[in-house]
């Protein structure tokens, strides 16, 4: 069963020209993809990555719907806090859940550092009907562990010392790490965070499946999608993933073109690009190598980036994602509707995005710009574990391909090192 279709029809030599790739350079670059299938097909074999065994895991998803259970009933809000790969997984799926999630509790992902806004969350929060969930696999990143010692100064400010092993919650790495240490001397809980399993890989962990469930998502059907797309590359050496893989590549490769521009043409699947952006940049960013993802969101930015996109410097591929039933919203009666709007007469919003949507896609091939299409025929949990999956799996056989680690981010390493050092010594 798919989710989604990807089409790449777009991205070749018979639709864009000589910009897209002929029949022999798709095969050349397919075939560099065969290495890292074969890699994912090893390591799933062998159980090494959490990445491949958890969307047929179920047995966990008890004890966790129970404490999310458990958070629901004791909050009126709920506080994520995590950086990168600890929140936007989380924040990604939340967009699914964001128009129906009107009840009570409100999930709301702290990421960015910043004082001012920090303090203005504290001057409304009721501290005493929040949770917290800090996440943080190494336990040592600093903006999290700052987040998280604010709020236990503010809950001892308020008198609610008391509250805070009911209200604290931590997923983080086994062993030895000051945030574990941290909730072993406030005496709140801890989940597990699989060391072998990388932040931006992490969304059907706990770190993305803890939030969704307490968002009233369906867990399971999230991982049910991601498993349909493993179960492709782990069948077919034609799979949707290589086939991503083999187009990006190669349009980096042998066409000069190192940015993707991502654009959903829906608000539900709009996170999944600062998630795609920071996926991609971390994993893929090394050695000189990688693509520049863009994150852009249709129809708006039409109004904005679009001019350049389809007239500024033609070294780009787009990524664009379609809703292909977005026959929804209101609908726009004849008599309220002047002459120059008359194609609009009769039209759901959702007709107007989808003719955007297809527009644009035409105007890209009109100006020979390679775009690549994936479409969606119902924005649910089954489809978007399986686009996430995708891009992982793509992400992973890129990383094969251009001879670059994609687990690791020793540049964000650095930056972590240096604040620290710079704080030390000032
Ligand atoms: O994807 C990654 O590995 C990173 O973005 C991390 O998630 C991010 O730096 C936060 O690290 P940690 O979870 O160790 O606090």
């Amino acid at each position: 069963m798919k989710f989604y279709r990807q089409d790449l029809e777009r991205c070749r030599e018979n639709v864009i020209g000589v910009e897209g790739l002929s029949d022999a350079a798709f095969g050349v670059a397919m075939a560099h993809t065969q290495s890292g299938v074969t890699w994912i097909r090893e390591n799933y074999e062998s159980g090494k990555w959490p990445l491949l065994t958890l969307p047929e895991q179920r047995q966990d998803l008890e004890s966790l719907s129970g404490i999310a259970d458990l958070i629901k009933d004791q909050s009126k809000t709920v506080l994520v806090l995590g950086m990168g790969g600890s929140s936007l997984g989380g924040q990604t799926l939340q967009a699914l859940a964001a128009l129906e999630h009107t009840a009570k509790p409100q999930v709301f992902f702290l990421e960015n550092l910043d004082g001012h806004t920090f303090s203005q969350h504290l001057k409304t929060l009721e501290l005493d009907q929040t949770t917290i969930i800090a996440i943080s696999k190494s336990g040592r990143t600093a903006e999290t562990a700052m987040q998280v010692f604010a709020f236990v100064a503010a809950y001892r400010a308020a008198g609610l010392q008391d509250e805070i092993a009911a209200r604290f919650i931590f997923i983080t790495s086994p062993g030895d790490n000051p945030m574990r240490t941290l909730a072993a001397e406030l005496g709140a809980p801890v989940l597990d965070h699989d060391p072998a399993l990388g932040g931006r890989y992490s969304v059907f962990s706990s770190v993305g499946l803890l939030p969704a469930l307490i968002m009233g998502l369906d867990a399971r059907s999230l991982r049910t999608g991601a498993q349909s797309v493993l179960q492709d590359v782990l069948e077919s050496d034609d799979n949707e993933p290589a086939r991503g893989a083999a187009v990006l590549s190669s349009m980096a490769e042998a066409n000069g073109r190192r940015t993707n521009v991502f654009m959903p043409y829906a608000d539900r699947l709009a996170r999944l690009g600062p998630w795609y952006v920071q996926l991609a940049a971390e994993s893929l960013g090394k050695d000189g190598k990688g693509l520049t993802p863009i994150a852009a969101r249709g129809p708006k930015d039409q109004h904005s980036a679009l001019q350049l996109f389809l007239d500024g410097p033609n070294n780009k591929v787009f990524t664009i994602l379609a809703d292909k039933h977005p026959h929804d919203g209101p609908q726009i009666f004849g008599e309220l509707v002047n002459k120059e709007f008359a194609h609009l007469a009769g039209r759901t919003m959702g007709e107007l995005v989808e003719a955007e949507t297809y527009a644009l896609l035409n105007t890209l091939t009109g100006h020979r710009r390679p775009a690549r299409l994936f479409e969606v025929d119902k924005i649910d949990e089954l489809s978007m574990g399986a686009l996430m999956m995708h891009f992982m799996l793509e992400t992973i056989i890129m990383g094969n391909v251009l001879a670059v680690n994609p687990f690791d981010q020793p540049a964000v390493e650095e930056g972590k090192k240096l604040a620290a050092d710079y704080l030390l010594n000032k």
